[in-house]
C-alpha cells in the first residue's frame, strides 16, 4: 500500500517540502506521497489523531505547531524535548515519536562547507526558536564557546541555561556583538531582519570581521541577505539558508526511510522552487 507523509502548518502553502520529498520518492523508486496539509491551532490535536488513526507514515510539522505537538506523541527524542520543539514525526509500529532535524540539519550543512568546528569561537544573532535548535546542535555536535547576542537579553541568558550540553557562553547586547564580531571564527544570524521585502536591513552592524570569518545567514528568500552581502565584502565565506532547509528535510527522509539522500539534487530542487 502506498504510504502516507505531510507537512503541517499554518500557513502551508509556501512550503517547498513537498516538491522535495515527492522528487525523492519517485528518483529511489518509493510508493510514497507527501502533501500539504493547512492545519490551524485549534484542529492540531484532531489532525495528529487522524494521522495516527489512518495510519501515515510521518510528517513534518512546521510554524506554529512545533511545540504545542509535543504533547500529543507518543514519544519525542531528547534533543527535541530539549529544544522544544519537533518538525519530524515518525510513525513507528503504531506509535507517533517526534524528533528535532532543524538544528542537526544546520550543523550538517555547515560542515559540507566548514568540516572542522569544534573549535571555532561563535556567536549567534537571535535566541529564538530556530536559534536554541541551532545552540543546542553545535553544543551537541561539541563546539565549546558560543556566545549569544538578541535584541531581549533575557531571552538570550534562558536559552544558554536550558542547553543540556557543556558549553560556554556569553551574552551581548546588539552594539556590544556588533563591536566584537571580529573575535569570531563563525557568525550564525537566525533572526527574521534581513527577509525581504517585509524586514530588510541587518540585525547587526559591523566594519571588520577577524580573517577566515564563516558567516551563515538561515534566511534562504532572499539568498543573499544585506548580512551575508556584507559579510562577503569584508572578505568572510558566507552561507544562506538553503542548506539548512535542505539537510534538515534530508535527516527527515533518511528517518522514513533509511536512506539518507541526495542533497545536491534536494539542493537544485529547491532552488527551482525559489525560481
Ligand atoms: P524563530 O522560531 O524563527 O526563531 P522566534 O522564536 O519568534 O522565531 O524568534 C525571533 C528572533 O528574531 C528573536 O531572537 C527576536 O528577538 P527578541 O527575542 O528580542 O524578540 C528576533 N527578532 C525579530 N524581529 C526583530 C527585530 N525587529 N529586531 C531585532 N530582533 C528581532
Amino acid at each position: 500500500m502506498r504510504k502516507l507523509y505531510g507537512v503541517i502548518g499554518d500557513p502551508v502553502g509556501h512550503s517547498m517540502s513537498p516538491v522535495m520529498h515527492n522528487d525523492l520518492f519517485n528518483f529511489y523508486g518509493m510508493d510514497r506521497q507527501y502533501f500539504p496539509f493547512h492545519v490551524k491551532p485549534m484542529d492540531l490535536e484532531d489532525a495528529v489523531k487522524g494521522f495516527k488513526a489512518i495510519g501515515a507514515a510521518g510528517f513534518n510539522v512546521t510554524v506554529p505547531h512545533k511545540t504545542q505537538i509535543i504533547p500529543l506523541l507518543d514519544k519525542v527524542d531528547h534533543l527535541a524535548e530539549a529544544i522544544g520543539a519537533v518538525n519530524t514525526v515518525v510513525n513507528e509500529n503504531g506509535l507517533l515519536i517526534g524528533y528535532n532535524t532543524d538544528g542537526r540539519g544546520f550543523v550538517r550543512g555547515l560542515l559540507d562547507r566548514l568540516p572542522a568546528i569544534t573549535e571555532k569561537k561563535t556567536l549567534i544573532i537571535g535566541a529564538g526558536g530556530a536559534a536554541k535548535a541551532i545552540y543546542f546542535s553545535l553544543a551537541e555536535a561539541g563546539l565549546k564557546e558560543i556566545d549569544i547576542c538578541n535584541r531581549t537579553a533575557a531571552r538570550a541568558e534562558e536559552l544558554a541555561k536550558g542547553c543540556p550540553f557543556a558549553v560556554q557562553s556569553a551574552i551581548l547586547g546588539m552594539e556590544e556583538a556588533g563591536k566584537s564580531c571580529d573575535q569570531y571564527d563563525l557568525i550564525i544570524q537566525t533572526t527574521s531582519i534581513g527577509m525581504s521585502p517585509d524586514i530588510d536591513g541587518t540585525p547587526l552592524p559591523f566594519s571588520a570581521l577577524k580573517e577566515g570569518c564563516f558567516v551563515s545567514d538561515i534566511i534562504y528568500n532572499p539568498l543573499e541577505t544585506r548580512l551575508l552581502s556584507e559579510a562577503a565584502r569584508l572578505g568572510a565565506a558566507t552561507q544562506n539558508g538553503i542548506d539548512m532547509f535542505v539537510y534538515q528535510g534530508a535527516l527527515a527522509f533518511e528517518k522514513w526511510t533509511g536512506i539518507f539522500p541526495d542533497t545536491a539534487r534536494m539542493k537544485g530542487n529547491v532552488l527551482k522552487q525559489l525560481g
